[in-house]
């Protein structure tokens, strides 16, 4: 350890305590100090949560430099020398809110908040790196933070509007040099005592160890490396980011960390070749490429930078050197480096330094033959060499999304080229692909072909893609694309680079091939009514908790602070997906340092079942008793002092099976099997067969739609504390009384023991309804067995196995249209995945909703599901109400295609008149009023929508989005362009809200009698959507006083008890109305109080003090009653526009336009809000997010960041437009108001539908028409595949 080990966090100075383990992370130590206002997610570097700024010191130049830096990936050994920085250290409610914190806020940028420090402090650290910052930078830095609320627009605005005087002027305001020279933050504490405190990691501190290393120089790395005994391995560091991808193993190895040598952190350029220490860091790399590019001989260096701003993220590559990038590659040969076949391209080449001080240099190829740690070679420097202008440099990379994505095929061209002569390859080319297997690099037999030939030759291009395709043998994973879809990208690439190289020698109509898709900067509109007669409500004001949110004060149940004797639950969960359970013995583990308990099935006082209300009559169990239905199914809980004595013990639990059998994971292969029993009712209107027979064309087709992660930022999370009165527990739930009753039912206590507290959830779209029940059970049996505080909090891998996720459906169909292109009947078969129990079903649900806006006099729909061995799939953000309308907007492009007619003319036709009415929803109804104990409701059969209002809206969109111009523009496009298509499609839809007669929330309005200030709270839980605000709006105006006088306290199942599930949209709206009712209340007896008054002109504070003190209770409760919370159809139309690169399958969403009925929105700003980011999360449904299995043990694969791709603020609609209806008020609705937080979500198909259209041009590009089958997630794989490109279509001239 050096001496100087000490570092910074907010001014305050820390020393890092000797033994300090390699593998102790910085984010843990900050939660330790109690800045817990960094959040974790995902501990990979793949969310962004977790970053901080640290001025990191260059050791060439002594100087320091900001970064934002991934804090779950920095080891806090390395810290030495830092100065970090925390969103604490910027500003907060105490001492006032730094610019970027007061933006995001004030722009809607935070709806959970879980993320939202994450994206200050990365926006903060571009600030401090580069003090003139573009617009392009702030997209280009916010490339990996994620954000599953907000959509990402109103980030992207907010940080876009900060200027750099912005930015000093802050420094200013907070600066305690007040007066003296600003000092840009750095002014903050010091340690009070004037002495370092000792900075010391305890939650994963291993036993003490000397295996850390921090050489200064290149002579004492050397010794160190010299010193450890032959056969030894140890781990060379520096931004330590790869053990996120390939793993790490601190406790058996010497780890010597690299970052302070000097000579590895050099830089170089000379006429004819540039050097990089080892060190540089990819960040580094692209600035300096970019400088250097403007040399002679090195404008490919800009072409590199501009590709490497794919690789990984920002704050990844802040740390992440180029040498660790490519020793992971030669040590891990499935690790899909972009920097080595890149690196390989230009022509690079690296030296390697020996203990004995002697180099060698290599080429890229002969690197992949050493065994660095073996041989005891340390990377010293890259050289890259000067290009002749003559000599065409390429670099490609296709991943899964834009950004943030590892390659699923990467490579690169270097070909000196006469064009003088017909563009003659002059010499032996360089063509390399990555990510195909393990030794393919080089397509020597494709450069053979192209040798000395010219590229405007069409027999030659078809000789090379054919080459290529018999020496391209791509690795098989059900992790990767299909390696016919690698092959086709490889000889795409070749062909793109060709075009890009003849230019006009190609056919204008072929020339799109050449380029990639450049996204443009974003942009966004917002329109809504202003309606400022009726502020505090309608007012479109930020959500209440937004500052807190953005400074990283708010609270999240998984971010409280740890106890004196806390205890740590983890799971242990199967590894088998189908099996019989012999035995569960823990003992080994039992006798681990650290271990307390382990809990089981033997351990549950009451009953085996988590579910009480949740889905009547079909129990779930908390632990399998005889076998175990899916891979990743909790068998027990480990309790031990800490996480690490957790991970230590958890493979020392033996588990032993028997009858092991295939995992049923797919509904095509749960379909070989008979239906489980308990099927949903069909929906049934008119009679289909007439309805067949009167039609002139009849189509029949199928779609899956596959599962998604919900991706909350908050973990599943529960803290279960023993106290005298019972338990105490912080849960993470969307549904407070159902965990309570879950945990009294399982403990076999009563309810009344169970006090349930949630303040708000970062994150829930509906998996912490009744799956956080799994995590609560398990952490309140094992607080009643210890009679310990105990944490269960999931890590992210365990999360995406553990806890199910969207259904995936499956819906067959056939519908008919008669001559006029009017529907006639329609017949289909939802069938849904359940997972492993039938419990949280929504195919019943959807069958109702096809319909949507449209009229059809037959249908015969049956809904059902399958059991699969998958985790209890769970309601998602509109689950039922999307399929529903998704599948039946499937229906409508096929009929559209079928008879030729434009599918928004067909739509048109097929609208529902005024006054149509709708069976209700039966299905959903009965199951709420069940959540609700009503077991024998009396269910409407239909309902009467007075106003469809698409028409209307329709009308509107065609004009406020240009349709008709656009379309025509976009006809000609794809008539001129083979491999770029465009396409733009108008979704319309109703969506339908669907209130049971009887499903109560509680709320308390209680008036403060000294300052007449207010105290709500209510049975929702807020989750991001902005209930609180909504409910605080709707207050104050009831009330008539200012918004200011109006607070929420969280929601408990004392002073809430028995509230319903926030959920189905209906959360924000009945406790809106609850609270609204209750004030209104309120006020009555006030004014009557006031009536009675001599002087009744009294302000407020007074009338309510005086009223208190004559005997008046000041305070209301509220719970709603039977029907007063009405259902209706909430209608929304968007337009969407797409352009597909043909031969990668990449594609941008260059517009959307939606205009979303929200009645009189009682918060325009979080309505837009909800509209924004349930498309985003929408969008990421229907292309990027993928589950994928383990054929053989049923595992998730898609357990990581790495792996699960939710879209990024550079995968928005480029241009995103949203509007609110206007003068549009909700005459049944609360407040005249219509409900946001699902139905914009379903819109997003939009996407699809308009990808469709572009793909349709490619394939009859190709010769093919008519319709044809879209699973989703429309992935780059199957968007390209679907386009039918065959090799031999890849030509110059058409
Ligand atoms: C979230 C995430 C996303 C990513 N996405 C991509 C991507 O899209 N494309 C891509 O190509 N990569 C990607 N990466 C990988 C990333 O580029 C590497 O993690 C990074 O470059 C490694 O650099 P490092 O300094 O952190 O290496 P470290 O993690 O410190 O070290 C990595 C390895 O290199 C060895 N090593 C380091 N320095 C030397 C040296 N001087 N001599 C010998 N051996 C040395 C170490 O011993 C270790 O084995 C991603 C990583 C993360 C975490
Ligand atoms: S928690 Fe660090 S990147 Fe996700
Ligand atoms: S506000 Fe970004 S994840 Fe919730």
């Amino acid at each position: 350890m050096s001496k100087n080990s000490t570092f910074k966090v907010n001014g305050t100075e820390y020393e890092i305590a000797d033994g300090t383990w390699a593998g102790s992370r910085l984010v843990d130590f900050l939660h330790e100090q109690q800045l817990t206002g960094t959040h974790v997610t995902c501990y990979q570097g793949g969310c962004g949560a977790c970053i901080v700024t640290a001025s990191i010191p260059d050791p060439a130049s002594g100087l320091s430099q900001s970064y934002s830096v991934n804090s779950c990936l920095v080891p806090l050994a390395s810290c030495a020398g830092w100065e970090i920085t925390t969103i604490e250290g910027l500003g907060n409610s105490h001492d006032g809110y730094h610019v970027i914190q007061d933006t995001l806020a004030n722009k809607a940028g935070t709806q959970c908040g879980y993320c939202s420090p994450g994206f200050v402090m990365n926006m903060y650290g571009l600030t401090q790196n580069n003090p003139s910052w573009t617009e392009d930078d702030v997209e280009k830095t916010l490339d990996a933070n994620i954000c599953r609320c907000t959509g990402y627009r109103p980030i992207v605005e907010a940080f876009k509007s900060i200027t750099p005087s912005d930015i000093e002027d802050s420094h200013l305001a907070r600066c305690s040099n007040k007066g003296k020279k600003c000092c840009k933050g750095k002014c903050s504490k010091s340690s009070p005592t004037g002495k370092p405190k000792e900075a010391k990691c305890k939650m994963i501190k291993p036993p003490a160890n000397d295996s850390w290393h921090m050489p200064l120089t290149l002579e004492e790395l050397y010794n160190i490396v010299a010193s450890i005994p032959a056969g030894e391995r140890y781990s060379l560091i520096c931004g330590d980011t790869a053990q996120a991808v390939v793993g790490a193993d601190y406790a058996s190895s010497t780890t010597i960390f690299t970052r302070s040598v000097p000579e590895l952190a050099k830089v170089n350029q000379t006429a004819d070749k540039v050097i990089f220490g080892a060190n540089v860091t990819i960040s580094q790399l692209i600035t300096h490429m970019k400088s250097m590019s403007a040399s002679e001989g090195f404008s490919y260096l800009g072409h590199l930078a501009e590709m490497w701003h794919h690789v990984a993220g920002t704050s990844v590559r802040n740390l992440g050197s180029w040498a660790g990038n490519i020793a992971c590659r030669i040590a891990h040969p499935d690790f899909p480096s972009d920097l080595f076949p890149h690196l390989m391209v230009a022509g690079a080449t690296v030296t390697l330094g020996t203990t004995d001080g002697s180099t060698t240099t290599h080429t890229m190829e002969e690197l992949l033959g050493i065994d660095l740690v073996a041989d005891r070679k340390i990377i010293l420097e890259l050289t890259l060499p000067k290009m002749a202008d003559n000599v065409v440099f390429r670099v490609f990379k296709v991943s899964a999304r834009s950004h943030n994505a590892h390659s699923y095929i990467n490579g690169g061209f270097r070909m000196e080229v006469d064009a003088a002569t017909t563009h003659t390859v002059v010499g032996t080319p360089v063509i390399v692909y990555g990510c195909i297997n393990t030794t393919f690099f080089r397509a020597t037999a494709t450069e053979a072909v192209l040798a000395g030939k010219s590229l405007e030759d069409q027999t030659v291009i078809q000789a090379a893609v054919e080459a290529l395709a018999s020496e391209i043998t791509p690795d098989e994973s059900p992790l990767e694309p299909n390696p016919a879809y690698k092959v086709a990208i490889a000889q795409n690439m070749l062909y793109k680079t060709i075009l890009g190289i003849i230019g006009d020698v190609a056919s204008p109509d072929v020339i799109s091939g050449a380029t990639d898709l450049v996204r443009p900067l974003s942009s966004g509109k917002q329109v809504y009514d202003e309606n400022t007669e009726i502020w505090p409500l309608g007012k479109p004001i930020p959500k209440l908790e937004a500052h807190i949110q953005c400074s990283g004060e708010a609270e999240y149940a998984v971010l409280a602070p740890e106890m004196t004797g806390e205890l740590f639950g983890m799971f242990v969960t199967s590894t088998q997906g189908n099996a019989k359970i012999v035995s569960i013995d823990p003992s080994e583990a039992l006798g681990m340092p650290g271990v307390v308990a382990f809990v089981g099935i033997d351990d549950i006082t009451g009953e085996n079942n988590i579910n009480n209300q949740t889905w009547p009559g079909v129990p779930e169990p908390l632990f399998p008793s005889d076998r175990v239905s899916y891979y990743g199914q909790p068998i027990g809980l480990l309790v031990t002092e800490g996480r690490s004595p957790a991970y230590a013990a958890l493979g020392a639990v033996k588990v032993t099976y028997d009858d092991i059998q295939p995992p049923v994971l797919t509904i095509d292969e749960a379909l070989q099997q008979p239906l489980p029993e308990g099927q949903p009712e069909p929906f049934v209107q008119g009679d289909v067969e007439a309805g067949f027979a009167a039609s002139t064309t009849i189509v029949e087709g199928a779609m899956g739609r596959n599962g998604q992660y919900h991706f909350t930022m908050e973990p599943q999370v529960c803290i279960a504390t023993p106290t005298d009165e019972g338990l105490d527990i912080l849960a993470g739930t969307q549904w407070a009384s159902e965990t309570q009753r879950a945990i009294g039912q399982v403990l076999g206590i009563p309810d009344n023991q169970v006090t349930v507290t949630v303040k708000r959830v970062g994150g829930a779209f509906g998996s912490k309804i009744d799956r956080c029940n799994i995590i609560a059970t398990a952490a309140a049996l094992a607080a009643q067995k210890t009679r310990k505080r105990v944490r269960v909090s999931l890590d992210f891998d365990v999360n995406t196995t553990l806890v199910g996720w969207r259904e995936p459906y499956v819906c067959t169909y056939k519908a008919g249209v008669n001559a006029e292109g009017i529907l006639q009947a329609i017949e289909a078969t939802l069938t849904s995945d359940s997972g492993y129990v039938a419990v949280d079903v929504s195919s019943g649900g959807a069958a109702p909703i096809m319909p949507s806006c449209y009229s059809c006099p037959n249908w015969n729909v049956k809904p059902q599901f399958v059991l699969t061995n998958t985790a209890n799939n769970t309601w998602c953000r509109s689950p039922g109400t999307l399929e529903g309308i998704l599948f039946m907007e499937n229906i409508m492009d096929h009929i559209a295609t079928a008879i030729g007619m434009d599918p928004l003319e067909f739509r048109r036709k097929n609208l529902m008149p005024d006054g149509s009415s709708r069976h209700l929803n039966r299905v959903v109804h009965r199951l709420r009023h069940a959540m609700a104990g009503n077991l024998n409701a009396k269910i409407p059969r239909e309902v009467t929508i007075p106003n469809n209002l698409i028409s209307d809206m329709i009308d509107q969109l065609m004009v406020s989005a240009d349709v008709d111009a656009r379309k025509a523009d976009i006809e000609t496009f794809n008539k001129n362009n083979k491999w770029k298509k465009r396409g733009l499609a108008v979704m319309p839809q109703m969506w339908p809200y669907m209130p049971p007669s009887v499903y109560p929330f509680s709320c308390m309005v209680s008036i403060n009698c000294r300052d007449g200030t207010v105290m709500v709270s209510h049975g929702g839980v807020e989750s991001g959507q902005g209930i609180n605000t909504k409910v605080a709006q709707c207050a104050a105006y009831e009330l008539g006083i200012p918004l200011e006088m109006v607070a929420i306290k969280g929601s408990t199942t004392h002073t809430n008890a028995n509230s319903q599930c926030t959920g189905g949209s209906l959360g924000s709206d009945i406790t809106s109305f609850c609270v609204s009712t209750a004030c209104k209340n309120l006020k009555d007896r006030l004014e009557a109080f006031r009536q009675t008054l001599e002087k009744p002109d009294i302000s407020w504070a007074e009338l309510v003090n005086q009223a208190y003190f004559s005997g008046i209770d000041i305070c209301e409760r509220y719970v709603n009653k039977s029907d007063e919370v009405k259902s209706y159809g909430v209608f929304g139309v968007a337009a969407t526009e797409v352009e597909l690169d043909i031969l990668t399958g990449q594609f941008l969403v260059l517009r959307t336009d939606i205009i979303e009925d929200a009645g009189r929105s009682m918060s325009p700003m979080v309505d837009v809000g909800q509209v924004e980011g349930g498309f985003v999360m929408g969008q990421g449904l229907f292309t990027t997010e993928e589950p994928l299995y383990d054929p053989a043990t049923g595992q998730r694969l898609t357990n990581s960041t790495w792996h699960y791709k939710p879209p990024l603020a550079q995968d928005i609609p480029v241009d995103f437009r949203v509007t609110l209806l206007q003068n549009s008020p909700n005459p049944i609705g609360v407040q005249l108001s219509k409900v946001t937080g699902e139905p914009p979500l379903v819109l997003s198909f939009s996407v699809v539908m308009a990808l469709r259209q572009a793909i349709t041009s490619a394939r009859a590009d190709g010769g093919t028409t008519g319709w044809f089958q879209m699973d989703t997630p429309l992935t780059v794989e199957r968007l390209q595949r679907l386009c039918l490109v065959d090799p031999s279509r890849l030509v110059i001239t058409s």
